[in-house]
C-alpha cells in the first residue's frame, strides 16, 4: 500500500479515476483530496468532488488549492464538463465542507513525516506553488504520476494538452524539479479509451454505477459531437498505471515545456535520449496500453463499488 494525494479538478475523468483509486484500499491510501482551478473555476471543482464523496458518505479530507494559474488566466472547459465542471449527475444538499487548510499547507505538512505519491490530474499549479515554496519537501515525494502532456499529438491546441496548457510556468517547475514523474500523455490515454458502447453496462440501480452512468452519458456528447467511438477517460490512466504498472509500455524522453509560440504554448517537447540530446530532463512517459486490461479494471471497480455502497 502506498500513500497518495491526489491533485483534481473534476472534471468526469477526475472523478472516475478517484473512484477506481477509492475501490482499491488494499494499494492507496488516500491522505487527501487537494482541488487546484482548470477544468472549472476552484470553487466548482471543489464543490463538485465534495458533492461525489458526500454522495458516497466518503470521510476523506479535501484541500483547496490554487484559484488561478501562476501567470495566466483561467479558461474553465465547459464545452466538456458543463456549465458546473460535472453536468450530468444531480446530487442532493451536500453536507461535507472542505478544510480551512490550504493545499499547499496539506501537501507540505504531509511530506514533513509521510513518503508519499502524488497523482496529479490537473493543472500543476499546487504542486509548481508546494516544489517552490518548499523545495525541501522534494525527498518525501516518492514520485509524481501526472495525466499530462503528449509526445505528438494536442487535445486544446495542435501540440498542447489542457493540464499542461493551462499553467505551463506550473508545468516547467514541476517538470524541472527532479522530483521522479511518471507522465501519462495523450496519446497512451487514447489508447485506454472507453468505446461509448459499453456506458449502456452502467445503467442500473446501484449507486455508484448509476453516478458512472449519469457523468458517462454527459461527458460522452463531447465525443459524440466530435465523431469518436470512445470516451477518454484521462485520467484514470494514472490510477490504472500504480496498479497495474505492467499493463504499459514505457519509454524515457528528455521532456521540457514550451511556455509560449502560436501553437505550442504548453507543450510538452520530448526529446529521444542520445549523446547530443539538447533537453537534460529524462522523464518516464507510458507510450501504449493493454486496452483490454486497462478497461477491466474500470469495469472490475465500479462492480466492487457497487457492492460496498
Ligand atoms: O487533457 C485532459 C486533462 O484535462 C484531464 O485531466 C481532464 O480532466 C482535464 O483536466
Ligand atoms: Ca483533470
Amino acid at each position: 500500500m502506498i500513500n497518495i494525494v491526489i491533485d483534481t479538478d473534476p472534471g468526469h475523468d477526475d472523478i472516475l479515476a478517484s473512484l477506481v483509486a477509492l475501490a482499491h484500499k488494499e494499494a492507496f491510501n488516500i491522505l487527501g483530496f487537494t482541488t487546484v482551478c482548470g477544468n472549472h473555476l476552484v470553487d466548482k471543482v471543489t464543490k463538485n468532488l465534495l458533492n461525489v464523496l458526500d454522495y458516497l458518505n466518503i470521510d476523506i479530507p479535501v484541500y483547496v488549492g490554487a484559484s488561478k494559474p501562476l501567470k495566466r488566466m483561467p479558461e474553465p472547459q465547459g464545452i466538456v464538463h458543463g456549465e458546473s465542471g460535472l453536468d450530468g449527475p444531480v446530487f442532493a444538499e451536500c453536507h461535507k465542507k472542505a478544510s480551512d487548510i490550504s493545499a499547499v499547507d496539506f501537501l507540505y505538512d504531509k511530506l514533513k513525516d509521510n513518503k508519499l505519491t502524488i497523482v496529479a490530474l490537473a493543472p500543476l499549479t499546487n504542486i509548481a506553488e508546494l516544489l517552490s515554496k518548499h523545495p525541501e519537501c522534494k525527498d518525501n515525494i516518492e514520485q509524481i504520476v501526472l495525466m499530462g502532456g503528449s509526445v505528438y499529438s494536442g487535445n486544446i491546441q495542435v501540440k498542447s494538452e489542457f493540464n499542461i496548457y493551462h499553467d505551463p510556468e506550473a508545468a516547467k517547475i514541476v517538470f524541472n524539479s527532479k522530483v521522479p514523474i511518471v507522465m501519462a500523455p495523450i496519446e497512451v490515454c487514447f489508447a485506454g479509451g472507453l468505446n461509448l458502447s459499453y456506458i449502456e453496462r452502467f445503467n442500473k440501480q446501484n449507486k455508484v454505477s448509476k453516478l458512472v452512468y449519469n457523468m458517462l452519458n454527459y461527458y460522452s456528447l463531447y465525443s459524440l459531437m466530435h465523431h469518436m467511438e470512445d470516451a477518454i477517460i484521462y485520467d484514470m490512466t494514472t490510477i490504472i498505471y500504480l496498479l497495474h504498472p505492467e499493463y504499459f509500455t514505457i519509454k524515457k524522453y528528455n521532456v521540457d515545456i514550451e511556455l509560449d509560440g502560436q501553437y505550442t504554448r504548453g507543450m510538452t517537447v520530448c526529446e529521444d535520449i542520445k549523446d547530443d540530446s539538447i533537453i537534460n530532463n529524462p522523464i518516464d512517459v507510458l507510450m501504449d496500453v493493454d486496452k483490454e486490461k486497462f478497461i477491466n479494471v474500470f469495469f472490475d471497480a465500479i462492480d466492487y463499488l457497487d457492492k460496498q455502497y
